[in-house]
Protein backbone atom coordinates (compact mmCIF):
# COMPACT_ATOMS: atom_id res chain seq x y z
CA UNK A 1 0.00 0.00 0.00
CA UNK A 2 1.23 3.18 -0.78
CA UNK A 3 1.87 6.14 2.21
CA UNK A 4 -0.94 7.78 2.96
CA UNK A 5 -1.42 11.67 1.11
CA UNK A 6 -1.87 14.34 3.44
CA UNK A 7 -4.99 16.73 3.67
CA UNK A 8 -4.70 20.12 5.31
CA UNK A 9 -7.80 22.14 5.55
CA UNK A 10 -8.22 25.58 7.13
CA UNK A 11 -11.37 26.85 7.82
CA UNK A 12 -13.18 30.42 8.18
CA UNK A 13 -16.48 31.56 8.89
CA UNK A 14 -19.10 29.86 10.87
CA UNK A 15 -19.54 26.65 12.08
CA UNK A 16 -21.41 25.76 9.41
CA UNK A 17 -17.94 25.35 7.58
CA UNK A 18 -15.92 23.59 10.52
CA UNK A 19 -18.67 20.62 10.19
CA UNK A 20 -18.70 21.06 5.93
CA UNK A 21 -14.31 20.45 6.51
CA UNK A 22 -15.00 17.45 9.35
CA UNK A 23 -16.88 15.93 6.27
CA UNK A 24 -14.56 17.01 3.28
CA UNK A 25 -11.87 15.76 5.36
CA UNK A 26 -13.94 11.97 5.47
CA UNK A 27 -14.83 12.10 1.43
CA UNK A 28 -11.09 12.25 0.70
CA UNK A 29 -10.46 9.82 2.88
CA UNK A 30 -11.88 7.45 0.18
CA UNK A 31 -8.77 8.98 -1.81
CA UNK A 32 -6.00 7.78 0.28
CA UNK A 33 -6.08 11.31 2.19
CA UNK A 34 -5.24 11.15 5.93
CA UNK A 35 -5.85 14.90 7.51
CA UNK A 36 -2.53 17.04 8.64
CA UNK A 37 -1.97 20.12 10.78
CA UNK A 38 0.49 21.66 8.80
CA UNK A 39 0.23 23.02 5.24
CA UNK A 40 4.54 22.56 5.27
CA UNK A 41 4.24 18.36 4.93
CA UNK A 42 0.89 18.86 2.60
CA UNK A 43 -0.27 17.33 -0.38
CA UNK A 44 -3.23 19.00 -0.99
CA UNK A 45 -4.33 22.46 1.29
CA UNK A 46 -8.13 22.97 0.72
CA UNK A 47 -8.78 26.55 1.96
CA UNK A 48 -12.75 26.84 3.46
CA UNK A 49 -14.03 29.81 3.33
CA UNK A 50 -16.07 32.88 4.32
CA UNK A 51 -18.07 35.26 1.96
CA UNK A 52 -19.92 37.39 4.86
CA UNK A 53 -18.02 40.26 4.96
CA UNK A 54 -15.33 41.70 2.69
CA UNK A 55 -12.44 41.39 4.96
CA UNK A 56 -13.14 37.31 5.35
CA UNK A 57 -13.23 36.68 1.50
CA UNK A 58 -10.12 39.33 1.39
CA UNK A 59 -7.91 36.46 3.36
CA UNK A 60 -8.47 33.80 1.15
CA UNK A 61 -6.25 35.40 -1.40
CA UNK A 62 -3.67 37.03 1.01
CA UNK A 63 -3.58 33.11 2.50
CA UNK A 64 -2.80 31.90 -1.00
CA UNK A 65 -0.18 33.92 -1.93
CA UNK A 66 1.50 32.80 1.75
CA UNK A 67 0.76 29.42 0.71
CA UNK A 68 3.10 29.87 -3.18
CA UNK A 69 6.57 28.87 -1.68
CA UNK A 70 4.63 25.71 -1.53
CA UNK A 71 3.91 25.66 -4.22
CA UNK A 72 6.71 26.20 -6.01
CA UNK A 73 8.83 24.14 -3.71
CA UNK A 74 6.22 20.96 -5.04
CA UNK A 75 5.04 21.27 -7.91
CA UNK A 76 2.23 18.13 -6.91
CA UNK A 77 0.96 20.01 -4.20
CA UNK A 78 -2.56 20.66 -5.01
CA UNK A 79 -4.67 23.76 -4.00
CA UNK A 80 -8.27 23.84 -3.53
CA UNK A 81 -10.85 26.74 -2.62
CA UNK A 82 -14.00 25.40 -1.13
CA UNK A 83 -16.90 26.94 1.06
CA UNK A 84 -18.75 30.29 0.17
CA UNK A 85 -15.98 32.19 -1.71
CA UNK A 86 -16.10 29.29 -4.07
CA UNK A 87 -19.65 29.58 -4.59
CA UNK A 88 -19.41 33.36 -5.03
CA UNK A 89 -16.42 33.79 -7.27
CA UNK A 90 -16.18 30.47 -8.94
CA UNK A 91 -13.72 30.34 -11.48
CA UNK A 92 -12.82 33.85 -10.62
CA UNK A 93 -10.46 32.52 -8.38
CA UNK A 94 -8.23 30.71 -10.69
CA UNK A 95 -8.18 33.50 -12.97
CA UNK A 96 -6.94 35.86 -9.70
CA UNK A 97 -4.97 33.03 -8.47
CA UNK A 98 -3.83 30.39 -11.39
CA UNK A 99 -1.64 28.36 -8.71
CA UNK A 100 -5.11 27.26 -7.48
CA UNK A 101 -6.18 23.61 -8.67
CA UNK A 102 -9.64 22.92 -7.75
CA UNK A 103 -12.83 25.14 -6.60
CA UNK A 104 -15.69 23.71 -4.82
CA UNK A 105 -18.77 25.14 -3.28
CA UNK A 106 -20.78 24.30 -0.54
CA UNK A 107 -23.51 21.93 -1.44
CA UNK A 108 -21.25 19.93 -4.56
CA UNK A 109 -18.02 18.90 -2.02
CA UNK A 110 -19.69 15.35 -1.76
CA UNK A 111 -18.30 15.24 -5.26
CA UNK A 112 -14.45 15.59 -3.90
CA UNK A 113 -13.49 12.46 -5.00
CA UNK A 114 -14.36 12.91 -8.82
CA UNK A 115 -12.77 16.54 -8.71
CA UNK A 116 -9.47 14.91 -6.85
CA UNK A 117 -8.88 12.35 -9.95
CA UNK A 118 -9.19 15.08 -12.32
CA UNK A 119 -6.47 17.67 -10.25
CA UNK A 120 -4.29 14.74 -9.97
CA UNK A 121 -3.63 14.24 -13.74
CA UNK A 122 -3.24 17.74 -13.86
CA UNK A 123 -6.57 19.43 -15.01
CA UNK A 124 -8.44 21.89 -12.94
CA UNK A 125 -11.56 21.16 -11.46
CA UNK A 126 -14.29 23.35 -10.67
CA UNK A 127 -18.23 23.06 -9.03
CA UNK A 128 -20.44 25.34 -8.13
CA UNK A 129 -23.45 23.38 -8.76
CA UNK A 130 -26.31 23.38 -6.74
CA UNK A 131 -27.34 19.60 -7.29
CA UNK A 132 -30.40 17.64 -7.14
CA UNK A 133 -28.90 14.99 -5.12
CA UNK A 134 -28.66 15.52 -1.23
CA UNK A 135 -24.72 15.96 -0.57
CA UNK A 136 -25.03 14.35 2.92
CA UNK A 137 -26.94 11.29 1.60
CA UNK A 138 -23.54 10.82 -0.97
CA UNK A 139 -20.88 11.29 1.53
CA UNK A 140 -19.30 8.64 2.82
CA UNK A 141 -20.32 6.93 6.36
CA UNK A 142 -19.02 8.70 8.95
CA UNK A 143 -15.53 7.04 10.62
CA UNK A 144 -15.79 4.52 14.00
CA UNK A 145 -12.98 6.53 15.43
CA UNK A 146 -13.27 7.93 19.28
CA UNK A 147 -13.86 11.78 19.32
CA UNK A 148 -13.82 14.53 21.89
CA UNK A 149 -17.09 15.38 23.69
CA UNK A 150 -18.81 17.98 21.96
CA UNK A 151 -20.04 17.88 18.24
CA UNK A 152 -21.10 20.20 15.64
CA UNK A 153 -24.69 18.45 13.71
CA UNK A 154 -25.72 20.15 10.32
CA UNK A 155 -29.49 19.87 10.25
CA UNK A 156 -30.35 22.47 8.19
CA UNK A 157 -28.56 24.63 5.54
CA UNK A 158 -29.42 27.42 2.93
CA UNK A 159 -31.53 30.45 3.72
CA UNK A 160 -34.90 31.85 1.73
CA UNK A 161 -34.72 35.15 4.05
CA UNK A 162 -32.50 37.40 1.72
CA UNK A 163 -31.92 39.85 4.54
CA UNK A 164 -30.86 42.92 2.01
CA UNK A 165 -27.21 42.46 3.50
CA UNK A 166 -26.47 38.65 3.19
CA UNK A 167 -24.70 37.15 0.89
CA UNK A 168 -26.23 33.53 2.29
CA UNK A 169 -29.21 33.00 0.09
CA UNK A 170 -26.64 33.18 -2.55
CA UNK A 171 -23.94 31.09 -1.68
CA UNK A 172 -25.44 28.25 -0.02
CA UNK A 173 -28.80 28.32 -2.05
CA UNK A 174 -32.44 27.55 -0.89
CA UNK A 175 -33.16 26.43 2.60
CA UNK A 176 -33.29 22.48 2.70
CA UNK A 177 -33.96 20.47 6.08
CA UNK A 178 -32.16 17.19 6.21
CA UNK A 179 -34.46 14.33 7.26
CA UNK A 180 -34.97 13.41 11.00
CA UNK A 181 -33.86 9.62 11.21
CA UNK A 182 -30.68 10.74 8.97
CA UNK A 183 -29.81 13.15 11.80
CA UNK A 184 -30.73 11.23 14.28
CA UNK A 185 -28.83 7.93 13.14
CA UNK A 186 -26.20 10.65 13.14
CA UNK A 187 -26.28 11.41 16.64
CA UNK A 188 -26.13 8.35 17.77
CA UNK A 189 -23.16 7.46 16.27
CA UNK A 190 -21.41 10.49 17.84
CA UNK A 191 -22.53 9.16 21.12
CA UNK A 192 -21.45 6.18 20.47
CA UNK A 193 -18.03 7.73 19.62
CA UNK A 194 -17.89 9.73 22.68
CA UNK A 195 -19.53 12.83 22.02
CA UNK A 196 -21.57 13.86 24.89
CA UNK A 197 -22.58 17.21 23.78
CA UNK A 198 -24.73 18.30 19.84
CA UNK A 199 -25.06 21.58 18.67
CA UNK A 200 -27.24 21.62 16.28
CA UNK A 201 -26.16 23.76 13.11
CA UNK A 202 -28.51 25.63 9.94
CA UNK A 203 -27.75 29.14 8.82
CA UNK A 204 -31.87 29.29 9.63
CA UNK A 205 -31.74 26.24 12.14
CA UNK A 206 -34.91 26.83 13.50
CA UNK A 207 -36.43 26.88 10.03
CA UNK A 208 -35.99 23.09 10.50
CA UNK A 209 -39.04 20.91 8.99
CA UNK A 210 -37.90 17.24 8.60
CA UNK A 211 -39.35 16.08 11.71
CA UNK A 212 -42.77 16.74 13.25
CA UNK A 213 -42.93 19.97 14.78
CA UNK A 214 -40.17 21.36 13.28
CA UNK A 215 -37.25 22.19 15.29
CA UNK A 216 -38.54 21.00 18.85
CA UNK A 217 -39.26 18.27 17.30
CA UNK A 218 -36.42 16.97 16.49
CA UNK A 219 -34.88 18.33 20.11
CA UNK A 220 -37.41 16.41 22.23
CA UNK A 221 -36.58 12.66 19.72
CA UNK A 222 -32.78 13.69 20.65
CA UNK A 223 -33.31 14.21 24.21
CA UNK A 224 -34.04 10.25 23.95
CA UNK A 225 -30.99 9.26 23.27
CA UNK A 226 -28.98 7.48 26.00
CA UNK A 227 -25.81 9.13 26.91
CA UNK A 228 -26.39 12.73 24.88
CA UNK A 229 -26.25 15.06 27.73
CA UNK A 230 -26.53 18.29 26.01
CA UNK A 231 -28.24 19.70 23.63
CA UNK A 232 -27.66 23.27 21.68
CA UNK A 233 -28.64 25.08 18.23
CA UNK A 234 -27.38 27.84 16.38
CA UNK A 235 -28.24 30.36 14.35
CA UNK A 236 -31.90 30.91 14.49
CA UNK A 237 -34.14 33.83 13.00
CA UNK A 238 -36.86 35.61 15.37
CA UNK A 239 -39.58 35.20 12.88
CA UNK A 240 -39.08 31.10 13.32
CA UNK A 241 -39.19 30.70 17.04
CA UNK A 242 -42.37 28.87 17.22
CA UNK A 243 -44.39 28.36 20.19
CA UNK A 244 -43.26 24.66 20.36
CA UNK A 245 -39.90 25.80 20.56
CA UNK A 246 -40.11 28.40 22.84
CA UNK A 247 -41.64 25.36 25.20
CA UNK A 248 -38.86 23.27 24.70
CA UNK A 249 -36.24 25.43 26.77
CA UNK A 250 -38.80 24.86 29.79
CA UNK A 251 -39.63 21.30 29.10
CA UNK A 252 -35.74 19.84 27.47
CA UNK A 253 -33.64 19.26 30.30
CA UNK A 254 -30.90 18.57 28.20
CA UNK A 255 -31.63 21.55 26.44
CA UNK A 256 -29.28 24.18 27.84
CA UNK A 257 -30.15 27.69 28.56
CA UNK A 258 -28.28 29.73 25.60
CA UNK A 259 -29.35 31.36 22.71
CA UNK A 260 -28.27 32.84 20.03
CA UNK A 261 -31.30 35.32 18.49
CA UNK A 262 -29.35 37.97 16.29
CA UNK A 263 -31.80 41.16 15.84
CA UNK A 264 -29.04 43.31 13.56
CA UNK A 265 -30.38 46.69 14.73
CA UNK A 266 -32.75 48.21 17.18
CA UNK A 267 -34.24 50.66 14.68
CA UNK A 268 -37.44 49.46 12.82
CA UNK A 269 -37.01 51.82 10.11
CA UNK A 270 -33.44 50.20 9.26
CA UNK A 271 -35.40 46.17 10.75
CA UNK A 272 -36.99 46.80 7.42
CA UNK A 273 -34.74 48.30 5.27
CA UNK A 274 -32.82 45.08 5.95
CA UNK A 275 -35.59 42.98 5.38
CA UNK A 276 -35.67 41.74 8.57
CA UNK A 277 -39.41 41.37 8.60
CA UNK A 278 -40.40 41.94 12.16
CA UNK A 279 -40.05 45.43 14.95
CA UNK A 280 -37.60 45.81 17.79
CA UNK A 281 -40.57 45.55 19.96
CA UNK A 282 -41.49 41.99 18.52
CA UNK A 283 -38.31 40.97 19.20
CA UNK A 284 -38.47 41.92 22.71
CA UNK A 285 -41.79 40.79 23.24
CA UNK A 286 -40.84 37.45 22.03
CA UNK A 287 -37.40 37.55 24.08
CA UNK A 288 -40.50 37.90 27.07
CA UNK A 289 -41.86 34.55 26.11
CA UNK A 290 -38.30 32.82 26.10
CA UNK A 291 -37.56 33.74 29.25
CA UNK A 292 -40.80 32.96 30.58
CA UNK A 293 -40.17 29.56 29.73
CA UNK A 294 -36.85 29.51 30.89
CA UNK A 295 -35.37 32.43 33.09
CA UNK A 296 -32.28 31.93 33.44
CA UNK A 297 -31.53 31.53 29.76
CA UNK A 298 -28.06 33.76 28.23
CA UNK A 299 -29.16 35.41 25.40
CA UNK A 300 -26.87 36.43 22.42
CA UNK A 301 -26.69 38.37 19.33
CA UNK A 302 -25.40 39.68 16.71
CA UNK A 303 -25.60 43.07 15.07
CA UNK A 304 -24.49 45.34 12.22
CA UNK A 305 -23.76 49.11 12.48
CA UNK A 306 -23.41 51.78 9.63
CA UNK A 307 -25.85 49.78 7.57
CA UNK A 308 -26.43 51.96 4.59
CA UNK A 309 -29.48 54.66 5.49
CA UNK A 310 -28.20 54.55 9.49
CA UNK A 311 -28.62 57.69 11.45
CA UNK A 312 -27.61 58.86 14.94
CA UNK A 313 -31.44 58.73 16.16
CA UNK A 314 -31.69 54.71 14.29
CA UNK A 315 -28.15 53.59 16.35
CA UNK A 316 -29.48 55.07 19.31
CA UNK A 317 -32.55 52.98 19.17
CA UNK A 318 -29.77 49.76 18.62
CA UNK A 319 -28.39 51.27 22.06
CA UNK A 320 -31.89 51.20 23.80
CA UNK A 321 -32.66 47.45 22.34
CA UNK A 322 -29.52 46.41 23.77
CA UNK A 323 -29.76 48.04 27.08
CA UNK A 324 -33.05 46.73 27.50
CA UNK A 325 -32.37 42.85 26.55
CA UNK A 326 -28.75 42.56 29.03
CA UNK A 327 -26.84 40.35 26.37
CA UNK A 328 -24.68 37.68 28.02
CA UNK A 329 -22.77 37.26 24.87
CA UNK A 330 -23.16 38.83 21.03
CA UNK A 331 -21.29 39.57 18.23
CA UNK A 332 -21.15 42.62 16.34
CA UNK A 333 -19.97 44.17 12.91
CA UNK A 334 -19.29 47.25 10.43
CA UNK A 335 -21.44 47.02 7.81
CA UNK A 336 -19.68 45.48 4.81
CA UNK A 337 -21.15 45.82 0.97
CA UNK A 338 -21.58 42.57 -0.50
CA UNK A 339 -21.61 42.54 -4.40
CA UNK A 340 -24.98 41.35 -5.64
CA UNK A 341 -26.89 41.75 -2.38
CA UNK A 342 -29.77 44.59 -2.10
CA UNK A 343 -28.15 47.12 -0.04
CA UNK A 344 -24.88 46.86 -1.98
CA UNK A 345 -26.70 49.66 -4.31
CA UNK A 346 -27.09 51.47 -1.46
CA UNK A 347 -25.26 54.69 -0.58
CA UNK A 348 -22.68 53.76 2.42
CA UNK A 349 -22.41 55.63 5.47
CA UNK A 350 -18.66 56.82 6.19
CA UNK A 351 -16.29 54.83 7.76
CA UNK A 352 -15.50 57.09 10.81
CA UNK A 353 -18.91 57.45 11.50
CA UNK A 354 -18.94 53.70 11.42
CA UNK A 355 -15.92 52.85 13.15
CA UNK A 356 -17.29 55.08 16.44
CA UNK A 357 -20.52 53.32 16.51
CA UNK A 358 -19.05 50.02 16.60
CA UNK A 359 -16.66 51.22 19.32
CA UNK A 360 -20.04 52.79 21.54
CA UNK A 361 -21.81 49.50 20.97
CA UNK A 362 -19.02 47.51 21.56
CA UNK A 363 -18.36 48.65 24.71
CA UNK A 364 -21.75 48.09 26.21
CA UNK A 365 -21.84 44.96 24.97
CA UNK A 366 -18.19 44.15 26.44
CA UNK A 367 -19.76 45.57 29.90
CA UNK A 368 -22.77 43.30 29.55
CA UNK A 369 -20.98 40.50 29.08
CA UNK A 370 -18.71 40.91 32.14
CA UNK A 371 -21.84 41.75 34.30
CA UNK A 372 -23.09 38.35 33.14
CA UNK A 373 -19.75 36.38 33.90
CA UNK A 374 -19.33 38.39 37.35
CA UNK A 375 -23.03 37.01 38.16
CA UNK A 376 -21.77 33.68 38.15
CA UNK A 377 -19.74 34.07 40.87
CA UNK A 378 -20.68 32.08 43.78
CA UNK A 379 -23.03 29.93 41.88
CA UNK A 380 -22.83 25.88 41.06
CA UNK A 381 -22.75 24.94 37.42
CA UNK A 382 -21.99 21.58 35.02
CA UNK A 383 -19.27 21.86 33.26
CA UNK A 384 -18.30 19.39 30.56
CA UNK A 385 -15.07 19.58 30.13
CA UNK A 386 -13.23 19.61 26.74
CA UNK A 387 -9.44 19.80 27.17
CA UNK A 388 -6.30 20.71 29.29
CA UNK A 389 -6.14 24.28 29.70
CA UNK A 390 -2.53 26.63 29.82
CA UNK A 391 -2.13 25.64 33.28
CA UNK A 392 -0.43 22.29 34.95
CA UNK A 393 -2.86 20.45 36.45
CA UNK A 394 -5.53 22.59 34.28
CA UNK A 395 -8.65 21.25 32.55
CA UNK A 396 -11.19 23.89 30.54
CA UNK A 397 -14.82 22.92 29.73
CA UNK A 398 -18.14 24.70 28.77
CA UNK A 399 -20.90 25.75 31.62
CA UNK A 400 -25.07 24.88 30.71
CA UNK A 401 -24.39 29.46 29.41
CA UNK A 402 -21.28 28.49 27.15
CA UNK A 403 -18.91 30.35 29.59
CA UNK A 404 -15.51 28.59 29.25
CA UNK A 405 -14.78 27.53 33.30
CA UNK A 406 -10.99 26.18 34.33
CA UNK A 407 -10.70 24.01 37.13
CA UNK A 408 -7.61 22.85 38.91
CA UNK A 409 -7.95 19.39 40.38
CA UNK A 410 -7.18 16.29 39.92
CA UNK A 411 -8.40 13.17 37.94
CA UNK A 412 -10.65 15.14 35.59
CA UNK A 413 -11.04 14.02 32.36
CA UNK A 414 -12.08 15.43 28.69
CA UNK A 415 -15.54 14.19 28.51
CA UNK A 416 -16.17 14.29 32.22
CA UNK A 417 -20.14 16.41 33.37
CA UNK A 418 -19.04 17.98 37.07
CA UNK A 419 -20.64 20.36 39.62
CA UNK A 420 -18.33 23.17 40.01
CA UNK A 421 -18.66 26.13 41.79
CA UNK A 422 -17.63 29.59 40.05
CA UNK A 423 -15.39 31.39 42.51
CA UNK A 424 -13.83 34.24 39.93
CA UNK A 425 -14.57 35.79 36.69
CA UNK A 426 -11.44 36.92 34.48
CA UNK A 427 -11.70 38.58 30.81
CA UNK A 428 -13.08 35.27 28.97
CA UNK A 429 -13.67 32.38 31.23
CA UNK A 430 -14.21 31.59 34.73
CA UNK A 431 -12.49 29.74 37.79
CA UNK A 432 -14.55 27.08 39.46
CA UNK A 433 -13.48 24.60 42.23
CA UNK A 434 -14.32 21.49 41.67
CA UNK A 435 -17.49 20.17 43.78
CA UNK A 436 -18.06 16.61 41.97
CA UNK A 437 -17.07 14.70 39.59
CA UNK A 438 -18.80 12.50 36.92
N1 LIG B 1 -28.08 33.08 9.66
C1 LIG B 1 -27.68 33.96 10.64
C2 LIG B 1 -26.48 34.79 10.35
C3 LIG B 1 -25.45 34.44 9.38
S1 LIG B 1 -24.21 35.59 9.17
C4 LIG B 1 -28.82 34.90 10.97
O1 LIG B 1 -29.74 35.05 10.24
O2 LIG B 1 -28.73 35.53 11.99
C5 LIG B 1 -23.65 36.00 10.78
C6 LIG B 1 -23.75 37.45 11.08
O3 LIG B 1 -22.92 38.20 10.22
C7 LIG B 1 -25.12 38.05 10.85
O4 LIG B 1 -25.99 37.81 11.91
C8 LIG B 1 -24.81 39.51 10.71
O5 LIG B 1 -24.79 40.17 11.95
C9 LIG B 1 -23.41 39.51 10.12
N2 LIG B 1 -23.43 39.91 8.71
C10 LIG B 1 -24.03 39.29 7.69
N3 LIG B 1 -23.84 39.98 6.53
C11 LIG B 1 -23.13 41.07 6.86
C12 LIG B 1 -22.64 42.19 6.11
N4 LIG B 1 -22.88 42.32 4.81
N5 LIG B 1 -21.94 43.14 6.78
C13 LIG B 1 -21.69 43.02 8.11
N6 LIG B 1 -22.13 41.99 8.85
C14 LIG B 1 -22.85 41.03 8.25
FE1 LIG C 1 -28.41 35.95 6.06
FE2 LIG C 1 -30.70 36.86 6.93
FE3 LIG C 1 -30.54 34.38 6.04
FE4 LIG C 1 -29.39 35.04 8.34
S1 LIG C 1 -31.60 35.09 7.90
S2 LIG C 1 -28.49 33.82 6.71
S3 LIG C 1 -28.71 37.12 7.96
S4 LIG C 1 -30.29 36.21 4.82
FE1 LIG D 1 -19.48 32.65 6.00
FE2 LIG D 1 -20.72 31.03 4.40
FE3 LIG D 1 -20.87 30.67 7.02
S1 LIG D 1 -20.50 33.19 4.12
S2 LIG D 1 -20.72 32.74 7.78
S3 LIG D 1 -19.08 30.49 5.79
S4 LIG D 1 -22.49 30.36 5.55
Amino acid sequence: MSAPKKLFIKTYGCQMNVYDSERMGEALTSEGYVTTDSADDADMILLNTCHIREKAAEKVYSELGRFRPLKEANPDLKIGVAGCVAQAEGAEIIKRQPMVDLVVGPQSYHRLPELEAKVRKGEKALDTDFPEEDKFGQLPKRPKAARGPNAFLTVQEGCDKFCAFCVVPYTRGAEVSRPADRVLNEAQDLVERGVREITLLGQNVNAYHGHDGGLAGLIHALAEIDGLERIRFTTSHPNDMDDALIAAHGEVAKLMPYLHLPVQSGSDRILKAMNRKHTAEEYLRLLERIRAARPDILMSGDFIVGFPGETDADFEDTMTLVAEVGYGQAFSFKYSARPGTPAAEREEVAEDVKNARLQQLQSLLVQQQRAAQEAMVGRNVRVLFEKPGRMPGQMVGKSEYLHAVHVTADGIDAGDLSDVRIVESSSNSLAGELLSSG
